[in-house]
């Protein structure tokens, strides 16, 4: 299943993932792609927010991992700097897979890795500087999910 909605706005963008972040449970897996700029920290901060977080959050491409706790478990992660798989084995990235809502942006570049039912969630930058954010889901858990958001 497949969903495409249009911002105008950062705004916008961190509306939608707000909306998408009340709908998250631990263990979904949201796999961002799109290039440099195209808005995907933006809608993860919204998604912080719609789970209840306070805490501003920041993009984690030097880290690689940001964990936040409070009010849910969360895993921020960006794949742009890792060098090969290893070093994201090495993090610890299979840790994550239970207990926690992992959003990670550049998820294309380590595909291998991630777990067989993610969701994945790709932006593009149109002519007028619009994104366009399409969802596309492979499961009927995920299916579910995008259902809602486009209610
Ligand atoms: N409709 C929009 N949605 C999201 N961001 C927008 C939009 N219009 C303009 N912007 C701007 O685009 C930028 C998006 O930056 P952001 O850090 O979210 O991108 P990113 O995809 O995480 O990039 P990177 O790959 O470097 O991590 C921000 O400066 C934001 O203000
Ligand atoms: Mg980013």
């Amino acid at each position: 299943m497949e969903i495409i909605f249009e911002t105008q706005s950062v705004e916008q963008t961190e509306k939608l993932g707000a909306s998408l972040g009340k709908l998250l449970f631990e263990g979904d897996f949201l796999a961002l792609t799109g290039d440099l700029g195209a808005g995907k920290t933006a809608f993860t901060r919204g998604i912080a927010r719609g789970l209840g977080m306070d805490e501003l959050i920041t993009s984690p491409t030097f880290t690689i991992i940001n964990e936040y706790h409070d009010p849910v478990a969360l895993a921020h992660m960006d794949a742009y700097r890792l060098k090969s798989l290893e070093e994201l084995e090495n993090i610890g990235f299979d840790d994550y897979l239970q207990g926690f809502i992992v959003v990670m942006e550049w998820a294309d570049k380590v595909k291998e890795m991630l777990p067989t039912d993610v969701l994945w969630i790709d932006f593009t930058v149109l002519e007028d500087g619009r994104r366009r954010i399409r969802f596309t889901s492979d499961s009927p858990h995920y299916d579910k999910m995008i259902g809602e958001l486009s209610k």
